[in-house]
């Protein structure tokens, strides 16, 4: 799959004035004052095939979509690419510079019916970068069980967790993502990332297991 053509450089810059723009207003649905860099995105999206069967990949949370394009750049052909945003403005942001990728705006809450819309059944990827360790535990146990839900019995979902997010709110978030899957990892910390950050891996939804053996 190929991305856009604008430079590269004055198109980061772009998505930077956005993000910060949307990100002051509403600080609480962001957690990080810039899109993630390029290390950050390289780690999460090789973690996606880029060659053999087609995939289905959600990422929830796609801002100016740092990660996106890079995910968008990888997959094999045939794949699907469903990049869901809450904020109006970076959802249309997003729409107009990747216009090859499927952008709705809409909660992730509403996961579920976004993915019918869209024709999607399951998921194979749902890539996250929501500030998780910011929700109340009710709201993210909701998200996470919706985020666990879309996925295929081998599939897997990732999660950003910043270095400046409070060690308590990460073991809880750790324990809410075991409580949901079978195997969950974190790769190393990207320094270079503003704020520097760890990607959460979480692999073979718990739900989707016992579903299978049935
Ligand atoms: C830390 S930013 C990450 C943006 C981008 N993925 C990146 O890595 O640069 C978090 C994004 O999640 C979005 N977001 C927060 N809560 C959301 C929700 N419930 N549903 C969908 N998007 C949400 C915010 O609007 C913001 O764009």
């Amino acid at each position: 799959m190929t991305s856009g053509t604008r430079p590269a450089r004055s198109r980061d810059r772009a998505d930077g004035r956005a993000f910060l723009c949307r990100a002051v207003r509403r600080p609480h649905l962001f957690g990080s004052p810039a899109p993630s860099g390029a290390p950050l995105g390289t780690q999460v999206a090789n973690l996606l095939p880029d060659s053999g069967t087609p995939t289905v990949v959600v990422e929830l949370g796609a801002g100016t979509g740092a990660l996106t394009s890079r995910i968008h750049q990888r997959l094999p052909a045939g794949s699907r690419l469903l990049a869901i945003e809450l904020d109006e403005v970076l959802a249309a942001h997003l729409a107009a510079h990747l216009p090859a990728v499927d952008v709705r705006q809409g909660d992730a809450e509403r996961l579920p019916a976004l993915l019918a819309e869209a024709g999607i059944a399951r998921a194979d990827t749902v890539v996250t970068s929501l500030p998780w360790t910011l929700l109340p535990g009710r709201r993210r146990d909701a998200l996470l069980d919706a985020v666990a839900g879309a996925l295929t019995p081998d599939g897997f979902a990732t999660a950003i967790v910043t270095r400046t997010a409070l060690p308590g709110r990460v073991r809880e978030l750790r324990s809410a993502f075991e409580a949901r899957f079978v195997e969950v990892t974190t790769l190393p910390t990207v320094w270079r990332n503003l704020p520097p950050a760890a990607v959460l891996v979480a692999r073979r939804p718990r739900a989707a297991q016992i579903a299978d053996a049935s």
